[in-house]
């Protein structure tokens, strides 16, 4: 299973730039920066062991961490790292989130930023043959108007930045409605929509219905509390909308979050796939270990595991012809394993 697992063709489709700097990465950059503090990987590791459970202590070291980043230079080394990363795992197609506002508002230009960052993946993609989107996240916290700025400042580049994203919190007092316009603006430059439905958060199944009815996403990021609404997991089976499941694991933890919650959204039809979200800060790592661990703690076959990551290669926003060539080379593979496709879609 693992040797299974680790060969096989993956995509991302929920996985943040700012979550996948390790340690080393982050102490170098400090370094190369004149910073007086993360200058050594192990005052990295120990403020990651040290930050308090849920989303909101998660963030204070993920906010702190990403600080050091500052030139162009420091953001094509990260892109380009995660691509590395991302090859070692057999990942051949990711989406990857960034967060516009938290570095221009250091005063670190969109331009700096952004260009490091596409010329990143752009060199991994020519080098490493890996396909890289960019999807841009608004960070829920601030205001509307700052996000309005972000799409002002991301239009020079809107070719290269395939959807607009929303992540960070509190989400309980930031709901989707509240960049309602936002959104609609987005939709009009003909950027795909997403965005955060952290799981157990407060009020979490009706903001998922906010950003089915109201905002009209694309892709639900978490989502997976709709396991709590018979009438939400019938409508998402009916949309084929894929929700893009985190289930980390962290050091405190006994076995990845959310099992339970992705058979029962899986078995009711749902597209739910699997994803690493900030891979360098839970212990769960990259994908081919999340999904050596999701294996052990479900039980799932091959083919199971297969389908999780159909699911994945279902929900690109790229068009047919392309789409079809991933299917094509997961479908290969399975074959090649002995895993018949019909157990795979259950058809
Ligand atoms: N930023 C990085 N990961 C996140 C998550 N799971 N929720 C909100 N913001 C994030
Ligand atoms: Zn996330």
């Amino acid at each position: 299973m693992r040797v299974f697992l680790s060969g096989m063709p993956k995509a991302e489709l929920h996985l943040h730039l700012e979550g996948s700097l390790s340690p080393e990465t982050i102490a170098a950059i400090a370094k190369r920066n004149g910073l007086d503090y993360f200058t050594t990987a192990e005052e990295v590791e120990r403020s990651l062991a040290d930050r308090p459970p849920g989303l909101m202590g998660f963030l204070k070291h993920h906010f702190k961490s990403q600080e050091v980043m500052q030139s162009r230079q420091d953001f094509y080394d990260a892109t380009y790292g995660l691509a590395a990363k991302l090859k070692e795992n057999n990942v051949v197609y990711a989406d990857l989130f960034f967060d516009p506002q938290a570095h221009t508002s250091r005063g670190i230009s969109f331009s700096d930023m952004f260009g490091g960052l596409d010329a990143g993946r752009r060199d991994a993609e020519a080098e490493l043959g890996i396909e890289i989107n960019l999807i841009m996240c608004i960070q829920r916290e601030r205001s509307v108007d700052s996000a309005f700025e972000m799409l002002d400042q991301a239009a020079p580049f809107r070719d290269r930045i395939i959807g607009l994203g929303m992540d960070s919190g509190p989400e309980y007092g930031n709901p989707p409605v509240k960049f309602r316009q936002v959104y609609a603006r987005a939709r009009e430059e003909g950027y795909y929509l997403t965005g955060h439905h952290d799981v157990d958060v407060r009020d979490s199944v009706e903001h998922i219905w906010q950003s089915l009815e109201i905002i009209g996403m694309d892709r639900i990021d978490h989502g997976l509390n709709a396991v709590d609404d018979p009438r939400l997991v019938t409508e998402l089976a009916r949309r084929d909308m894929c929700l893009t499941g985190s289930p980390v694991k962290r050091t405190t933890d006994p076995a990845p979050q959310d099992v339970d919650r992705i058979k029962k959204l899986d078995e009711a039809g749902v597209c739910v796939s699997l994803n690493t979200d900030d891979p360098e800060e839970f212990e769960s790592g990259y994908l081919t270990n999340m999904l050596i661990l999701f294996q052990q703690a479900s039980g799932y076959s091959e083919a199971d595991m297969t389908r999780l990551m159909l699911n994945a290669f279902n929900a690109l926003w790229l068009g047919d012809v392309e789409k079809r060539a991933y299917f094509a080379q997961l479908r290969e593979y399975a074959g090649a394993n002995g895993v018949a496709w019909a157990d795979v879609t259950r058809q």
